[in-house]
């Protein structure tokens, strides 16, 4: 079984999957990474050149890979769960924790990068604290599990997340019994 982690832009889904995957031995996979290898192209020129749909195609592909994989830490970029059928993907491919975050940390993380075209032009906190609210519901509805990443160290996360996860597997396994 998969561990997948979403979450907002500089939620930290990157890093914490690094540190996921070094800790237990699992595989880590970042799904941004594939779209950019698939495309032959940055995520900032995927945008610039065929626009978000085209990358949102992209990505729910990406995504619907998830099902072949196992035993791997996955984590998504923040728009993965903007398609009701790549939230179900998810859920049906792993164990998803969402690791919340503040506008404040987004902004701090952000400014003055340009690897990230929705939040380009160093958006205001207003601007990233509207977009957050509109997706919180559907990261609620794709995850199993929440995190605030930001109160906690990577280790904490880490023994949190595999907690969780070792709870969910048994359950999952007694549920196939029944
Ligand atoms: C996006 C998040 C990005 C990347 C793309 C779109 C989004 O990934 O997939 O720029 O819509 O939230 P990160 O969450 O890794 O920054």
């Amino acid at each position: 079984m998969n561990i997948i982690l979403v979450g907002f832009m500089a939620c930290g889904k990157s890093s914490v999957g690094r540190y996921l995957a070094e800790k237990t031995g699992m595989t880590v996979v970042d799904l941004d990474n594939v779209i950019v290898e698939k495309a032959g192209m940055s995520i900032p020129e995927i945008f610039e050149t065929v626009g978000e749909k085209a990358f949102r195609d992209l990505e729910s592909y990406c995504v619907s890979l998830t099902a072949s994989m196992d035993n791997c830490i996955i984590s998504t970029g923040g728009g993965a769960i903007l398609r009701e059928q790549n939230r179900e993907a998810l859920k049906k491919n792993g164990f998803v924790v969402w690791l919340e975050t503040t506008p404040e940390n987004v902004f701090k993380y952000t400014q003055n990068r340009t690897d990230r075209p929705l939040l380009a032009n160093n958006q205001s906190i207003d601007k990233i604290q509207t977009m957050m609210a509109e997706r919180e519901p559907l990261y609620k509805d794709a995850s199993h599990h929440s995190i605030k990443g930001y109160e906690h160290n990577l280790y904490s996360i880490y023994q949190e997340i595999t907690d969780v996860f070792t709870a969910f597997k048994y359950h999952q396994s007694q549920a196939v019994k029944s």
